[in-house]
């Protein structure tokens, strides 16, 4: 086994940092301008993770390579801040090399669970309405498309996709 998921601690705020940056830069080309995601600072993104990981509020959890433990990937996840009662997967991104090894689903999974554990027995996630590959992960999960909302990201239109599970 190439990759494993542990629980993140602050010591892994600039490796989650880098990894969502690199995961942003590969997965959104395309989707968002390329000044847009050139622009992103891995330092600020770092202060901002620092920030979540003294969350008690919020599980987050890193994907990592078993033989150098870089992080590879990341996903965080807690009471959602639209849907009162509902649990919320904020984030969920993986490096390009570390897609479509099962560390989504097995991620996934821990995530419910840890939910569940928390008397949240519903989930929601915002997936950009245009991200077909991402949309097709929330499926295979046993997802569906709710709502759409319309949203910017640093000045740039986007459409934002819940996607919703009534009954964890
Ligand atoms: C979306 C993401 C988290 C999924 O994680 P993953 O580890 O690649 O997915 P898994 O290997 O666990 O896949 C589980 C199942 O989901 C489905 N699936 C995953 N990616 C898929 C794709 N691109 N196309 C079709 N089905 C897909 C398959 O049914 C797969 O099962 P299988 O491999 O047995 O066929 C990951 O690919 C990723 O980080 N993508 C880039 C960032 C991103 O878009 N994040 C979402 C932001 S909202």
């Amino acid at each position: 086994m190439r990759f494993a998921i542990r629980p993140a601690t602050l010591d892994d705020a600039e490796g989650i940092a880098r990894a969502h940056t690199a995961s942003w830069r590969t997965s959104y080309r395309g989707i968002l301008p390329e000044a847009v995601l050139e622009r992103i600072d891995v330092d600020q993104r770092a202060a901002s993770w620092r920030r979540t990981l003294q969350d008690r509020s919020v599980l987050t959890l890193v994907a990592y390579d078993v033989t150098h433990r870089d992080i590879v990937g990341l996903c965080d996840a807690g009471p959602s801040r639209r849907d009162p009662g509902t649990g919320e997967v904020y984030r969920m991104y993986l490096e390009h090399h570390a897609r479509r090894h099962g560390l989504g689903r097995e991620m996934f999974e821990q995530i419910t669970d840890w939910l569940r554990s928390r008397s949240l027995h519903s989930l929601v996630i915002w997936v950009l309405d245009n991200n077909h590959h991402a949309r097709r992960f929330y499926e295979a999960m046993g997802g569906r498309p709710d709502r759409r909302v319309a949203s910017t990201v640093s000045g740039f239109p986007i459409v934002e996709l819940a996607y919703v599970w009534d009954r964890l």
